[in-house]
């Protein structure tokens, strides 16, 4: 928890006074902390209080009404490790399922680029009502980290779910948030992502739906917890830089087994997402080909398969991780890939389930492992399907 920057938001719900204790454990702990209030939580505790106890200026409105500055919503977004949200309320929680932004608190979360937690607190039927879990849902299926309301006696009097996680427990979570960024430091992680384009004249290719997503949010989670990448990307709309990122962008199946072969030996583990088309022409014409016949036969060879290539060349200390796309008898596919390439593990994604596979910012994947043990998991956005990965290998 030394010297991590952490955002808190503070909106408007009788356990915002209990934010002055988890101020307390957080300078304890050695984070450095900053407030943003809603007008409504100035009610149920002062802003001098929470600025005394973090030993900053605590920003409640868009501009400052003492000196007439612009509060730079963009800039505190970049400022955090993490924003935590605490007590979020009903009404903030569908601001920000919906993307209002009428505060400087949900402006600010629009602009976040660090995780962000959020810490809701209600009464118990408005935390049970379907409007209020359906935004919890959306939020957490969009990589938002939801620490649940916590059961006990509510300021209503009535007993049950709606009370905020306990300062403690907030900062119990954030401890172990923290932990995991660092836990595959050290460790060189190979990806492949996007699809390959096989030309077909100059202005022709032989591509697929991949969108490079999915390879992406792989990279994203084990850059965010200390990892070093190698990023072997197929054309892509996608964009990622980091300190620790090696990106190679490629466009063939021949280019990226090219470039496979030079980081695969000095890799930890290899986690091919890539949608390597099967196929190429055997020949590329040197200039478009014209409209003539009515009919046009293009002879396709087989391309190499990467992954096989990889399996083949794996030591006892590397770990090996490949996709299966299915449309079809998913498990079986999968079995059989898992087997033929030499993996340690299979991530298995069909398009038999709606919203997962090709550019859909979600996937539901089940992992497959060499004793044939599958794991599943619900649909979720590809970051928070990246994060499960990141964190099942951690334990294999
Ligand atoms: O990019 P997105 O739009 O986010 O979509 C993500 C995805 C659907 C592309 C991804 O989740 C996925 O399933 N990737 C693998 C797609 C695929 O080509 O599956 P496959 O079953 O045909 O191939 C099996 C494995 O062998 C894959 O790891 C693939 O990268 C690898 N392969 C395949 C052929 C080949 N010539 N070389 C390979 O390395």
């Amino acid at each position: 928890m030394k010297g991590k920057r952490i955002l808190l938001g503070i909106t408007g719900g009788i356990a915002a006074y209990k934010i002055a204790f988890l101020i307390r454990i957080l300078k304890k702990k050695g984070a450095e902390v900053k407030c943003i209030m809603t007008p409504a939580s100035c009610d149920f505790i002062s802003p001098l209080t929470l600025a005394t106890l973090s030993e900053n200026p605590v920003s409640i409105d868009f501009w400052n009404r003492q000196n007439g500055e612009w509060v730079n919503h963009v800039d505190l977004g970049m400022w955090p490790d993490v924003f935590v949200i605490a007590p979020c309320t009903a009404s903030t929680l569908a601001k920000m399922a919906n993307g209002f932004c009428d505060n400087l608190l949900t402006a600010t979360y629009l602009s976040a680029k660090s995780p962000v937690v959020i810490a809701p607190a209600m009464d118990l039927d408005m935390y049970a009502h379907f409007s209020t879990q359906k935004n919890l849902d959306l939020l957490a299926a969009n990589g938002n980290r939801i620490i649940p309301a916590e059961e006990g006696e509510l300021a209503s009097g009535l007993i049950g779910q709606g009370r905020m996680a306990e300062p403690e427990n907030i900062a119990a979570y954030l401890e172990q948030l923290f932990e995991k960024q660092t836990d595959f430091a050290g460790k060189k992680v190979l990806l492949t992502a996007g699809p390959t384009y096989e030309k077909i004249d100059p202005v022709r290719f032989i591509g697929n739906h991949s969108s490079g997503k999915m390879g992406y949010r792989i990279a994203e989670s084990f850059l965010q917890r200390g990892a070093s990448v190698v990023l072997i990307s197929g054309p892509t709309q996608e964009k990622l830089t980091h300190t620790r990122l090696e990106l190679i962008s490629v466009e063939s199946a021949e280019e990226m087994l090219k470039a496979v072969q030079q980081h695969w030996p000095a890799s930890d583990i290899g986690i091919f997402a890539a949608a390597v088309a099967d196929y190429r022409p055997k020949q590329v014409a040197g200039q478009k080909i014209k409209k003539k016949e009515e009919e046009l036969t293009i002879t396709l060879v087989k391309n190499p398969d990467i992954l096989s290539w990889a399996g083949q060349n794996k030591t006892d200390q590397q770990l090996l991780v490949g996709f299966a796309l299915e449309t079809n008898d998913a498990i079986a596919h999968a079995q059989d890939k898992l087997k033929r390439k030499n993996l340690d593990l299979i991530v298995v994604n069909t398009l038999e389930d709606e919203g997962a596979g090709f550019k859909n910012d979600t996937n539901r994947i089940q992992l497959l492992d060499k004793h044939n043990k599958i794991t599943s998991f619900e649909l979720k956005s590809k970051a928070l399907v990246a994060e499960d990965l990141v964190n099942y290998l951690k334990h294999v």
